[in-house]
């Protein structure tokens, strides 16, 4: 089958519905998604659709793609391995399934908020240490 480009919603849904089918049936993934977050697809999928819709076309998602997250995170912790993980899948499916422009877009986004996320997440749970060689000055104390 010819790839084709990303040019419309059902396009979107499609990319969508076929990367979490990926990711349920990951041997990694798979389990944090479906036994661990406990995700509702059917509430999860078009917040998905809305999410990719407004990176790529026209769409309109307003809500916070870093919160749940947050919520995954201290069930598990997301180490960078997920992360990856997770790239990975996104861009296999993307490449399975289309070409063009919007498709090196939609992995390009991607990347640059994977990597926003996995530094945020790494700050909680790899907390940076102080750095003990600059003094501390505590100016209630002379
Ligand atoms: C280790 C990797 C990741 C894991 C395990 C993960 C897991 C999850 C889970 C469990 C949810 C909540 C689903 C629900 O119950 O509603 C969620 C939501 C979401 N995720 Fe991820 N995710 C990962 C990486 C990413 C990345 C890299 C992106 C973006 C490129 C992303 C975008 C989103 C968005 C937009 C939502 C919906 C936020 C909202 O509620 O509006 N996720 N994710």
């Amino acid at each position: 089958m010819a790839l084709k480009e990303i040019e419309n919603r059902d396009d979107v849904q499609k990319l969508v519905d076929t990367f979490y089918s990926n990711v349920q049936n990951d041997k990694v993934l798979g389990y944090i998604f479906n036994d661990i977050a406990k995700v509702d697809w059917e509430r999860h999928l078009p917040k998905m659709y809305n999410f990719w819709d407004s990176l790529l076309l026209e769409g309109t998602y307003t809500g916070n793609a870093m919160q749940p997250h947050f919520r995954v995170n201290k069930l598990i912790p997301l180490e960078d391995a997920y992360f990856n993980r997770w790239l990975e899948i996104w861009e296999s499916t993307v490449h399975s399934l289309f070409t063009g422009e919007k498709a090196e877009l939609a992995i390009y986004r991607a990347k640059s908020i994977k990597e926003v996320m996995a530094f945020k997440i790494n700050r909680i749970n790899h907390p940076p240490q102080h750095n003990t060689d600059i003094p501390i000055v505590n100016p209630d104390k002379h």
